[in-house]
Protein backbone atom coordinates (compact mmCIF):
# COMPACT_ATOMS: atom_id res chain seq x y z
CA UNK A 1 0.00 0.00 0.00
CA UNK A 2 1.72 3.19 -1.25
CA UNK A 3 1.64 6.43 1.09
CA UNK A 4 0.63 8.58 -1.98
CA UNK A 5 -2.06 6.43 -2.82
CA UNK A 6 -3.70 7.20 0.40
CA UNK A 7 -2.93 10.45 0.35
CA UNK A 8 -2.85 12.05 -3.16
CA UNK A 9 -3.44 15.40 -4.80
CA UNK A 10 -7.14 14.85 -5.95
CA UNK A 11 -7.83 12.27 -3.44
CA UNK A 12 -7.42 9.75 -0.78
CA UNK A 13 -7.95 10.26 3.46
CA UNK A 14 -8.53 13.94 3.18
CA UNK A 15 -11.12 13.84 0.40
CA UNK A 16 -13.10 11.10 2.65
CA UNK A 17 -12.97 12.94 5.77
CA UNK A 18 -14.35 15.92 3.29
CA UNK A 19 -16.98 13.67 2.03
CA UNK A 20 -18.45 12.67 5.34
CA UNK A 21 -18.20 15.72 6.72
CA UNK A 22 -19.29 18.03 3.79
CA UNK A 23 -22.69 15.60 2.66
CA UNK A 24 -25.19 18.85 2.79
CA UNK A 25 -22.64 20.74 1.45
CA UNK A 26 -21.69 18.70 -1.58
CA UNK A 27 -25.11 17.53 -2.29
CA UNK A 28 -26.05 19.66 -5.58
CA UNK A 29 -23.00 18.45 -6.74
CA UNK A 30 -24.22 15.11 -6.42
CA UNK A 31 -27.68 15.82 -8.00
CA UNK A 32 -26.78 17.48 -10.90
CA UNK A 33 -24.57 14.53 -11.50
CA UNK A 34 -26.82 12.00 -11.19
CA UNK A 35 -29.41 14.07 -13.49
CA UNK A 36 -26.28 14.48 -15.93
CA UNK A 37 -25.66 10.74 -16.09
CA UNK A 38 -29.23 10.02 -16.63
CA UNK A 39 -28.67 10.95 -20.35
CA UNK A 40 -25.85 8.66 -21.07
CA UNK A 41 -27.79 5.49 -22.30
CA UNK A 42 -24.46 3.01 -23.46
CA UNK A 43 -25.32 -0.31 -23.95
CA UNK A 44 -22.67 -2.18 -22.79
CA UNK A 45 -23.63 -3.79 -19.11
CA UNK A 46 -20.20 -3.54 -17.34
CA UNK A 47 -19.03 -0.31 -16.46
CA UNK A 48 -15.53 0.67 -15.82
CA UNK A 49 -15.10 3.59 -13.34
CA UNK A 50 -12.08 5.77 -13.59
CA UNK A 51 -11.71 7.31 -10.03
CA UNK A 52 -14.59 6.94 -8.67
CA UNK A 53 -13.33 6.91 -5.00
CA UNK A 54 -15.88 5.62 -2.81
CA UNK A 55 -18.76 6.60 -5.51
CA UNK A 56 -19.43 9.67 -3.31
CA UNK A 57 -20.69 11.25 -6.27
CA UNK A 58 -22.44 8.38 -7.70
CA UNK A 59 -26.41 7.20 -7.30
CA UNK A 60 -26.95 3.45 -6.66
CA UNK A 61 -29.65 4.15 -9.39
CA UNK A 62 -27.58 4.44 -11.48
CA UNK A 63 -24.69 1.65 -10.83
CA UNK A 64 -27.72 -0.15 -11.12
CA UNK A 65 -28.07 0.21 -14.16
CA UNK A 66 -25.18 -1.98 -14.97
CA UNK A 67 -24.69 -5.85 -14.95
CA UNK A 68 -20.81 -5.24 -13.29
CA UNK A 69 -19.02 -2.24 -11.92
CA UNK A 70 -14.90 -2.12 -12.42
CA UNK A 71 -14.06 0.89 -10.32
CA UNK A 72 -10.25 1.71 -10.85
CA UNK A 73 -8.66 4.19 -8.14
CA UNK A 74 -5.11 3.74 -6.43
CA UNK A 75 -6.34 4.99 -3.17
CA UNK A 76 -6.99 1.51 -1.08
CA UNK A 77 -9.23 3.21 1.47
CA UNK A 78 -11.92 3.93 -1.00
CA UNK A 79 -12.64 0.46 -1.94
CA UNK A 80 -13.72 -0.40 2.08
CA UNK A 81 -15.72 2.92 1.63
CA UNK A 82 -17.36 2.45 -1.41
CA UNK A 83 -18.61 -1.03 -0.24
CA UNK A 84 -19.91 0.85 2.71
CA UNK A 85 -21.63 3.27 0.82
CA UNK A 86 -22.93 1.03 -2.47
CA UNK A 87 -23.84 -2.53 -0.54
CA UNK A 88 -25.67 -3.76 -3.22
CA UNK A 89 -23.61 -3.16 -6.36
CA UNK A 90 -21.54 -5.73 -7.80
CA UNK A 91 -17.81 -4.62 -8.34
CA UNK A 92 -14.68 -5.35 -8.55
CA UNK A 93 -11.64 -3.02 -7.48
CA UNK A 94 -8.50 -2.40 -9.56
CA UNK A 95 -5.35 0.01 -8.37
CA UNK A 96 -3.86 -0.14 -11.61
CA UNK A 97 -2.83 3.72 -13.09
CA UNK A 98 -3.97 3.00 -16.88
CA UNK A 99 -3.40 7.43 -17.17
CA UNK A 100 0.05 7.84 -15.83
CA UNK A 101 3.37 5.72 -15.51
CA UNK A 102 6.31 7.46 -14.07
CA UNK A 103 4.79 10.31 -13.36
CA UNK A 104 4.35 11.30 -16.78
CA UNK A 105 0.76 10.98 -18.89
CA UNK A 106 0.54 7.34 -20.34
CA UNK A 107 -1.12 7.56 -23.44
CA UNK A 108 -0.49 3.50 -24.14
CA UNK A 109 -2.53 3.30 -20.92
CA UNK A 110 -5.61 4.26 -22.42
CA UNK A 111 -5.01 1.53 -25.17
CA UNK A 112 -4.40 -0.72 -22.60
CA UNK A 113 -7.17 -0.02 -20.58
CA UNK A 114 -9.45 -0.84 -23.72
CA UNK A 115 -7.54 -4.33 -24.38
CA UNK A 116 -8.50 -5.00 -20.31
CA UNK A 117 -12.12 -3.87 -20.60
CA UNK A 118 -13.61 -5.40 -23.64
CA UNK A 119 -17.32 -5.02 -24.39
CA UNK A 120 -17.48 -1.91 -21.44
CA UNK A 121 -18.69 1.71 -20.46
CA UNK A 122 -16.23 3.78 -19.03
CA UNK A 123 -16.66 6.60 -16.81
CA UNK A 124 -14.54 8.82 -16.39
CA UNK A 125 -15.53 9.96 -12.93
CA UNK A 126 -14.19 13.65 -12.01
CA UNK A 127 -10.37 12.51 -13.00
CA UNK A 128 -9.47 14.54 -16.00
CA UNK A 129 -9.15 17.74 -14.72
CA UNK A 130 -7.20 16.43 -11.82
CA UNK A 131 -4.54 15.13 -14.16
CA UNK A 132 -2.38 18.84 -14.00
CA UNK A 133 -2.14 18.20 -10.46
CA UNK A 134 -1.02 14.87 -10.58
CA UNK A 135 1.40 15.12 -13.49
CA UNK A 136 3.74 17.90 -13.27
CA UNK A 137 4.37 17.45 -17.11
CA UNK A 138 0.98 17.73 -17.82
CA UNK A 139 1.56 20.40 -20.65
CA UNK A 140 4.27 18.54 -22.10
CA UNK A 141 2.73 15.22 -22.36
CA UNK A 142 -0.66 16.33 -23.53
CA UNK A 143 -0.87 16.20 -26.83
CA UNK A 144 0.55 13.10 -27.24
CA UNK A 145 -2.11 12.07 -24.97
CA UNK A 146 -5.07 13.82 -26.22
CA UNK A 147 -4.40 12.21 -29.67
CA UNK A 148 -4.97 8.78 -27.85
CA UNK A 149 -7.44 10.35 -25.49
CA UNK A 150 -9.37 11.27 -28.84
CA UNK A 151 -8.81 7.77 -30.24
CA UNK A 152 -9.81 5.57 -27.32
CA UNK A 153 -13.44 8.07 -27.44
CA UNK A 154 -14.27 6.67 -30.95
CA UNK A 155 -13.35 3.03 -29.91
CA UNK A 156 -15.36 2.76 -26.69
CA UNK A 157 -18.58 3.64 -25.23
CA UNK A 158 -17.20 6.70 -22.42
CA UNK A 159 -18.25 9.89 -20.44
CA UNK A 160 -16.64 12.14 -18.58
CA UNK A 161 -17.49 14.21 -15.53
CA UNK A 162 -14.25 16.60 -14.65
CA UNK A 163 -13.29 19.96 -13.48
CA UNK A 164 -13.33 22.66 -15.92
CA UNK A 165 -12.11 25.38 -13.75
CA UNK A 166 -12.16 26.05 -9.68
CA UNK A 167 -11.87 29.40 -7.97
CA UNK A 168 -11.62 30.53 -3.79
CA UNK A 169 -13.98 32.99 -3.30
CA UNK A 170 -16.09 34.54 0.06
CA UNK A 171 -18.86 35.27 -3.28
CA UNK A 172 -21.32 32.63 -3.33
CA UNK A 173 -22.63 31.90 -6.57
CA UNK A 174 -25.57 33.33 -7.74
CA UNK A 175 -26.94 30.49 -9.82
CA UNK A 176 -26.46 26.46 -8.33
CA UNK A 177 -28.36 25.08 -11.31
CA UNK A 178 -26.92 22.66 -14.10
CA UNK A 179 -26.77 24.80 -17.67
CA UNK A 180 -26.03 23.38 -20.66
CA UNK A 181 -23.36 25.43 -22.65
CA UNK A 182 -21.56 24.57 -25.96
CA UNK A 183 -18.08 25.70 -25.99
CA UNK A 184 -17.36 29.11 -23.64
CA UNK A 185 -15.11 30.29 -22.81
CA UNK A 186 -13.91 30.37 -18.64
CA UNK A 187 -14.89 33.95 -18.52
CA UNK A 188 -18.51 33.52 -20.20
CA UNK A 189 -18.33 30.11 -18.32
CA UNK A 190 -17.98 31.96 -14.94
CA UNK A 191 -20.55 34.46 -15.72
CA UNK A 192 -23.01 31.94 -16.20
CA UNK A 193 -22.83 31.16 -12.45
CA UNK A 194 -21.22 34.61 -11.09
CA UNK A 195 -23.56 36.76 -13.22
CA UNK A 196 -21.17 39.80 -12.12
CA UNK A 197 -17.84 37.95 -13.00
CA UNK A 198 -15.27 37.89 -10.11
CA UNK A 199 -12.04 39.96 -9.08
CA UNK A 200 -10.59 36.30 -7.98
CA UNK A 201 -8.17 34.39 -9.72
CA UNK A 202 -9.68 31.53 -11.64
CA UNK A 203 -7.92 28.09 -12.00
CA UNK A 204 -8.03 26.64 -15.35
CA UNK A 205 -7.81 22.44 -15.25
CA UNK A 206 -6.80 22.48 -18.59
CA UNK A 207 -9.90 20.37 -19.93
CA UNK A 208 -11.47 22.65 -22.28
CA UNK A 209 -9.48 21.85 -25.73
CA UNK A 210 -9.06 17.98 -24.64
CA UNK A 211 -13.20 18.36 -25.25
CA UNK A 212 -13.40 21.30 -27.87
CA UNK A 213 -15.48 19.16 -30.49
CA UNK A 214 -18.23 18.45 -28.69
CA UNK A 215 -21.14 21.24 -28.55
CA UNK A 216 -23.47 19.68 -25.61
CA UNK A 217 -21.95 19.98 -22.38
CA UNK A 218 -23.15 20.43 -19.08
CA UNK A 219 -21.79 22.23 -16.52
CA UNK A 220 -22.17 23.16 -12.52
CA UNK A 221 -20.66 24.43 -9.47
CA UNK A 222 -19.69 21.95 -6.74
CA UNK A 223 -18.75 23.80 -3.82
CA UNK A 224 -16.31 21.55 -2.26
CA UNK A 225 -15.33 23.44 0.60
CA UNK A 226 -16.71 27.02 2.01
CA UNK A 227 -15.20 29.33 -0.25
CA UNK A 228 -13.39 26.79 -2.86
CA UNK A 229 -15.44 25.81 -5.77
CA UNK A 230 -15.44 23.77 -8.87
CA UNK A 231 -16.97 23.97 -11.98
CA UNK A 232 -18.02 20.62 -13.07
CA UNK A 233 -18.22 19.92 -16.64
CA UNK A 234 -19.83 16.99 -18.58
CA UNK A 235 -19.10 15.54 -21.24
CA UNK A 236 -21.39 12.88 -23.41
CA UNK A 237 -20.42 11.58 -26.74
CA UNK A 238 -21.34 12.59 -29.81
CA UNK A 239 -23.34 10.69 -32.56
CA UNK A 240 -19.84 10.32 -34.57
CA UNK A 241 -18.51 8.17 -31.44
CA UNK A 242 -19.66 4.97 -30.77
C1 LIG B 1 -11.34 14.39 -7.23
S1 LIG B 1 -11.39 12.71 -6.76
C2 LIG B 1 -12.98 12.33 -7.42
C3 LIG B 1 -13.56 11.21 -6.70
C4 LIG B 1 -14.98 10.80 -7.13
N1 LIG B 1 -15.07 10.56 -8.55
C5 LIG B 1 -16.01 11.82 -6.71
O1 LIG B 1 -16.56 12.50 -7.58
O2 LIG B 1 -16.24 11.94 -5.51
C6 LIG B 1 -10.28 11.92 -7.92
C7 LIG B 1 -10.08 10.44 -7.68
O3 LIG B 1 -9.17 9.97 -8.70
C8 LIG B 1 -8.32 9.00 -8.12
N2 LIG B 1 -7.13 8.85 -8.96
C9 LIG B 1 -5.95 9.50 -8.89
N3 LIG B 1 -5.13 9.04 -9.86
C10 LIG B 1 -5.80 8.09 -10.55
C11 LIG B 1 -5.48 7.24 -11.65
N4 LIG B 1 -4.30 7.29 -12.24
N5 LIG B 1 -6.43 6.38 -12.11
C12 LIG B 1 -7.66 6.33 -11.51
N6 LIG B 1 -8.00 7.11 -10.46
C13 LIG B 1 -7.09 7.97 -9.99
C14 LIG B 1 -8.05 9.53 -6.72
O4 LIG B 1 -7.59 8.50 -5.85
C15 LIG B 1 -9.43 10.06 -6.35
O5 LIG B 1 -10.20 9.07 -5.74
Amino acid sequence: MKLNSIVNASGGLIYHWRALHRRRMWSSHLENTRRWLSAWTPHEKQLVLIGPSAGYSLSEEFLHRFHHIVAIDPDPTAKLLFRLRHPNVNFSWSQEDFLTKNGRLWSEGLYFLLDCYPNSSFLFCNIIGQLPLLVSTFEKDLTKWAFAFQTFRKSAQWASYHDSWSVQTKVPPENRDFIQTTHLSIEDSLKKFWTKGLKEHVVDHLTQNLFAEYESKTSWIWQIGGNDYRCVEGVLPSKQDI
